[in-house]
């Protein structure tokens, strides 16, 4: 069961977000397309509160979660560059490379699922992998990352947003997750556009058009650009979904990736390998529709990506807990 927070809900816990203004939806806009929408889905066993959105912040922004105290959600996922690190793939502890691209943080509280092939179901479950990744955070132990934050005197404020004794690897996770709820990208120019309120070049009113005529928007659907389902793109040797389900039906399944703020998260694909999006566009048009694109209408499809960028979220950099007088006790 999922609620829905409004925008102006978050807008307290967050920086201010504008407000929509009716005005008239221009008539070349495909049906389908729309503004980044105004909620997000809440589990409802994670409510959202300004204090929970706090603690998930600092959590977030926190090297004290990994075991070298050298790494956080935000090395790879960072705020300051749309909630990616533009690595082809992750370095995580002691320089390790990850398997994969690191997609961004921002609005995947939208998506169906987490990860490249939706092995998390939700926010909450994502958040508890990277502390124990070997290759990420590296934790050996939950008790030991537990027993880690209890040090750096992080009690009193799991206590204040769960009750007594809240400190916990769950709660950990519930806290990021409220606050990963908050990581959206509303006012993008495209959404100004469709709301009656700018424009946007010829050149991405083309690439607007070209996208729904030749199919892409059968996959990339609806206002978050992405229908939130898996899709078998044949490219590279990563076996995608199939590793999670086990069938081999879903050999070469991603969840389809959505356009929001795509202009800023290269490099592309799974596996990173794509450096520019022009390619990007080109490599999918080829492998999903079997189709050649011109350059004038490549160009004219990254001219409308770009209309895809929204406002990021503003936000104020915490003071982690930390004890006083000695250091915490990282590892190698
Ligand atoms: C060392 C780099 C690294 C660290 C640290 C890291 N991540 Fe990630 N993150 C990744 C990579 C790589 C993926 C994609 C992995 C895959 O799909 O198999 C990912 C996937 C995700 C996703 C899924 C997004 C989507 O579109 O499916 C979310 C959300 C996320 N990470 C949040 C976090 C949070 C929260 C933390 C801290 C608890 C964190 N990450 C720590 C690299 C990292
Ligand atoms: C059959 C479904 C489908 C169609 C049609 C489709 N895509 Fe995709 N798209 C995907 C999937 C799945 C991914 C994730 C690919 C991966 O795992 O790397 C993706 C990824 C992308 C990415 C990279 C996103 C990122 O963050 O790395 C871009 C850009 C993109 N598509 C653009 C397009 C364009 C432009 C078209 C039309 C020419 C198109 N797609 C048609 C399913 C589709």
């Amino acid at each position: 069961m999922k609620t829905y927070i409004s925008y102006c809900a978050i807008a307290f816990m967050t920086a201010s977000v504008g407000l929509a203004q009716a005005a008239e939806r221009p008539a070349d806009v495909p049906e389908g397309m729309g503004a980044l929408p105004a909620s997000v889905p809440v589990p409802a066993d994670n409510p959202m509160t300004p204090a929970k959105v706090e603690l998930g912040k600092q959590l977030y922004l926190d090297p004290a979660l990994s075991k070298s105290g050298n790494i956080s959600c935000n090395s790879c996922h960072n705020l300051g560059s749309w909630g990616v690190d533009n690595q082809v793939r992750s370095i995580g502890h002691k320089w390790q490379r990850g398997g994969r691209n690191a997609p961004t943080s921002f609005n995947a509280a939208f998506w169906s699922t987490q990860f490249w092939d939706g092995r998390a179901p939700q926010l909450e479950d994502q958040a508890k992998g990277p502390p124990m990744n070997p290759v990420e955070m590296a934790d050996d132990t939950e008790a030991q990352l537990v027993a880690r934050l209890q040090e750096a005197g992080y009690g009193p404020e799991f206590d204040k947003v769960f009750g007594k004794n809240g400190l916990s690897f769950n709660n950990m996770a519930k806290a990021i997750g409220a606050f990963e709820r908050t990581l959206l990208t509303p006012d993008a120019p495209f959404d100004r556009y469709v709301r009656g309120e700018g424009d946007i070049s010829a050149a991405a009113k083309r690439g607007m058009k070209k996208v729904d005529d030749i199919g892409c928007t059968s996959c990339h659907s609806g206002p978050l650009f992405t229908n939130n389902t898996f899709q078998q793109f044949n490219y590279g040797t990563d076996t995608g979904r199939e590793a999670v389900t086990g069938k081999h039906d879903d050999d070469h399944y991603f969840r389809v990736q959505s356009w929001r703020n795509v202009a800023m998260t290269a490099p592309y694909f799974h596996d990173g390998s794509v450096k520019t999006l022009s390619e990007a566009v080109r490599i999918m048009a080829r492998v999903q529709l079997g189709t050649k694109l011109s350059d004038a209408d490549v160009a004219d499809i990254v001219a409308f990506l770009k209309t895809l960028t929204g406002t990021p979220p503003s936000v104020t950099y915490p003071v982690f807990p930390r004890p006083a007088g000695h250091a915490l006790n990282w590892m190698d």
